[in-house]
């Protein structure tokens, strides 16, 4: 597992192997938008401040992997994760 922070909301959230960073956050209250939740529609992007993501969705281009992640699927290759929400 890793964790994941909200800047914004400033909630800390640690993600379990069995589910993703938007449900994780979702339990700890803070709103992320979903729709397909396959990583296909890009309505649960959000930029990355900190931290290595492990993207495993289909929307974001090469470039936008650079500072952004699909919330719904993807992962983290660093302990712990900073994203803008
Ligand atoms: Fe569609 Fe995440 S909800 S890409």
């Amino acid at each position: 597992g890793f964790e994941v922070l909200a800047a914004k909301s400033g909630v800390r959230v640690q993600v379990a192997e069995d589910e993703t960073i938007a449900a994780a956050f979702a339990r700890s209250g803070v709103r992320v938008p979903v729709s397909c939740e396959q990583g296909i529609c890009g309505t649960c992007v959000v930029s990355v401040l900190e931290g290595e993501p492990d993207h495993r969705d289909e929307y974001l281009t090469d470039e936008e992997k650079t500072d952004q992640i699909a919330l719904c699927c993807s992962r983290s290759k660093t302990p712990l994760l900073v994203v803008d929400l």
